[in-house]
């Protein structure tokens, strides 16, 4: 199967019975992407704090700083002239614990239309419900929970691009049933590729839309087989895929993501040669690993991103986001049965997705540096520990009905919604509000500076 089939089928409205072929073959590429290669190390007794302490990720330049628990929001704000002083009051959002939440969830499968099949959960028989029921409370201050209204005020007349795969979309499809309290947006897609969507809210003048690249940068299924009988893809690396880039200028906000696809055989392409791969049994070829086309297309992501001129938006990274198989691997009977967040003291990121957390976190610093010269911006949504913790969110097995094939597979990657992927929105309304801060702070100062001069 082709990624994307060039706009060939018909318009899938989200919600409906989709057609269940391409939604069988793209589901059945989403779990084949969870290689051989992804191990059982969960349960790791190594202190992750520490290593999300030491990382370069604690740089406050783009974390976000919340208010502590007192119900102000001055600390930040109210600290133009003593910037030290805000300093103090810091808070990481991004580390933290889940605690129980009765007042969720604040959508159903039955007022939410926007709920992909493969994520609505409740509608194929998932029998428990506590997974709904956790909210996400950072060490040292409170997240507020989504506030459609709020958000839908902070991003009148914005728009914002998810770029990445069917997590990005799972994020997409979130987002639409934490505002669908306030509105529905319109489809206001330009094709009818379901890969490429543009939602509009129209009350607000707020745009919403994603482009599925997996990899970021440009692919060709070499072949759908291959020596793992999951695909073989080829990668060029240093040529990002500009079925996105070229789309970005006028975005406001572009979050960007990637991770999965990485797992499976590729073909690694460096100024048009093959230079290596990843599981792909080319004798002539090296084995680089999976890290190395993960840095790369990063690093060709952001690159094309810094050197598109109008391109003025934010960027955020949205971090890797790890998969829960346990007791095996996804096609050798693996599955998420727990019905429970972890303790933040009951588990660390180890092996692989340490790994490639790591590598967006470098990825993102050189980009960062270097979009700053150009004046842009780069934030880090940093969900990677949040959802580290929930191996109770993912669809399971109840991702599908009971006879689809795919039942012989648990989807332990994407998130059933509602669920816990809900928390990215209380994330990002957390950093559009801190975005407001720090510029009207920029304002106030660049006013008070022309009074003194
Ligand atoms: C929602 O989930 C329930 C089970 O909780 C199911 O019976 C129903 O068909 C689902 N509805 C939709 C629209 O998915
Ligand atoms: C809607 O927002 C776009 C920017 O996203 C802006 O160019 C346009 O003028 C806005 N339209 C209205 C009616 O405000
Ligand atoms: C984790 O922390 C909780 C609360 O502080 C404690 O009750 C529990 O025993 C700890 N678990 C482990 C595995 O250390």
């Amino acid at each position: 199967m082709k990624l994307r089939a060039g706009g060939g089928h018909e318009l899938l409205p989200f919600g409906k019975p989709p057609k269940v072929v391409l939604l069988v073959t793209f589901s059945f590429i989403l779990l084949t992407l969870i290689s051989v290669c992804h191990p059982f190390k969960y349960w790791q007794p190594i202190n992750y704090h520490k290593a999300s302490s030491s990382s370069p990720s604690s740089s406050t330049v783009s974390r976000v700083a919340v208010s502590d628990g007192g119900g102000s929001d001055v600390s930040v704000a109210g600290s133009v002239v003593g910037a030290a002083g805000a300093e103090a009051k810091e808070c990481d959002i991004f580390s933290g614990e889940w605690v129980p939440n009765h007042r969720a969830p604040y959508y159903t499968n039955e007022t939410c239309w926007a709920i992909h099949e493969h994520q609505n959960c409740m509608k194929y028989g998932r029998p428990d419900t506590g997974f709904m029921k956790w909210r996400w409370k950072p060490f040292g201050c409170e997240l507020p929970l989504f506030n459609p209204a709020q958000f839908l005020e902070l991003v009148r007349g914005k728009s914002l691009a998810l770029v990445g795969d069917s997590v990005a979309r799972n994020q997409m499809q979130s987002l639409i049933c934490l505002l669908s309290k306030v509105e529905y947006p319109v489809d206001a897609s330009y094709t009818s590729d379901e890969h490429f969507k543009r939602w509009k809210y129209q009350t607000y003048n707020f745009t919403l839309a994603i482009f599925t690249s997996p990899h970021l940068v440009k692919t060709k299924e070499a072949d759908s087989d291959g020596p793992t009988h999951t695909g073989l893809f080829n990668l060029y690396l240093d040529e990002v895929d500009d079925q996105w880039s070229a789309h970005i200028d006028g975005f406001d906000y572009v979050i960007i993501s990637a991770g999965h696809w990485f797992f499976r055989p590729l073909v690694f392409y460096e100024n048009h040669r093959p230079v290596g791969c990843h599981f792909c049994n080319v004798p002539t070829l090296p084995d680089l690993t999976k890290f190395y086309g993960f840095r790369k297309a990063f690093r060709s992501a952001f690159a094309a991103i810094n050197h598109r001129k109008g391109y003025k938006g934010i960027t955020y990274l949205r971090t890797f986001a790890p998969g829960h198989f346990e007791g095996g691997l996804w096609n050798q009977g693996g599955n998420c049965l727990k019905t429970t967040p972890y303790r933040s003291n009951e588990t660390a990121l180890g092996g692989d997705d340490m790994e490639l957390y790591l590598i967006q976190i470098e990825e993102f610093r050189r980009a960062e540096a270097e979009g700053r010269k150009r004046g842009l911006k780069y934030r880090l949504l940093d969900t990677t520990q949040a959802m580290l913790l929930r191996p109770d969110g993912h669809p399971s097995r109840y991702g599908h009905r009971a006879e689809e094939k795919v039942v012989l597979y648990n989807d332990c990657v994407h998130w059933c919604l509602p669920g816990p992927i809900d928390a990215w929105g209380d994330f990002l309304l957390e950093m559009l509000k801190t975005e407001g801060r720090r510029s009207r702070e920029e304002k106030k100062l660049s006013s008070s500076g022309r009074r003194l001069g």
